[in-house]
């Protein structure tokens, strides 16, 4: 396995799968990572959030409402709590009883096998010590080399930064997002823009190419899609359907 570094810097488009793989399993599940690992996929993207207990958990949204039988923000919740909640019903009866894994479990099931796109999802902008935890568990599991780690808050960058410098971090984008967040990237090095496929254009390739930077794009299920922004010259894709763009990519 190439390190990530080595792998966006081949030039070719890698494919990660998104939240696991999304389209065929309930996402950031353990079986959605099973399924990425299966799929052949070169990487794959999950988010972590931090429990009010202070443990890692892979989730995606801020509350548990959408994707378990429960209801409430993560951020209020202790990890015994969210253990109880059944994360796998809501997608396909096939998957009742899964649960909401922590990032060792994770991290645990993916081995090596994979690269990794760690998306640290936080709200909030004073510090609240997950940076620091998710750069020991990159270490513990020794994945230093085959992780990337992206947010959309730039002030989580800085820290993680900080914390493991020798780690690549990308800064997400969305056009939702307020254009100005992008201004506390300035002077951090970073390795890649992660930019919603909507704003991916030759101008942004030349933009980002110039400024030394992969693109790493979301979420592309369309094949044609996926072979447009592949002619474009992004780093990776990120899908909820790996395979499928995937077969567009390779045949
Ligand atoms: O990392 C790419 C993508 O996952 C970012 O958006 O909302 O799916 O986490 P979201
Ligand atoms: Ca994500």
């Amino acid at each position: 396995m190439p390190s990530v570094q080595d792998a966006f810097a081949s030039g070719g488009t890698l494919v990660f799968g998104h939240r696991g793989a999304c389209g065929h399993a309930p996402m950031n599940t353990l079986p959605s990572f099973q399924k990425v690992v299966e799929l052949g996929a070169d990487g794959t993207e999950f988010d972590v959030r931090l429990t009010r207990d202070g443990h890692m958990v892979i989730l995606h949204d801020p509350t548990v409402d959408d994707t378990t039988d429960g209801s409430g923000a993560v951020s209020q919740m202790t990890l015994a709590e969210i253990r109880e909640l059944d994360a796998g019903a809501w997608f396909d009866g096939e998957f009742r009883g899964t649960r909401i894994p922590t990032l060792d479990e994770v991290l645990e099931t993916l081995g090596k096998s994979t690269l990794i796109n760690i998306e640290i999802k936080s709200e909030v902008y004073h510090p609240d010590g997950v940076e620091a935890k998710v750069a020991d568990a990159i270490h513990r599991h020794k994945i230093d080399d085959l992780t990337i780690v992206s947010s959309f808050n730039p002030l989580v960058l800085r820290r993680f930064h900080q914390a493991a410098p020798h780690i690549p971090i990308g800064f997400l984008h969305h056009p939702a997002e307020p254009f100005f967040l992008a201004d506390f990237m300035r002077g951090l090095p970073h390795a890649a823009r992660n930019p919603h496929f909507s704003e991916v254009n030759p101008v942004y390739m030349r933009w980002a190419k110039a400024h030394g930077y992969h693109v790493n794009t979301y979420t592309v299920n369309n094949p044609e899609l996926g072979l447009r922004l592949r002619d474009l010259g992004v780093s990776s894709i990120i899908s909820d359907v790996p395979d499928v763009i995937l077969s567009a990519l390779r045949g």
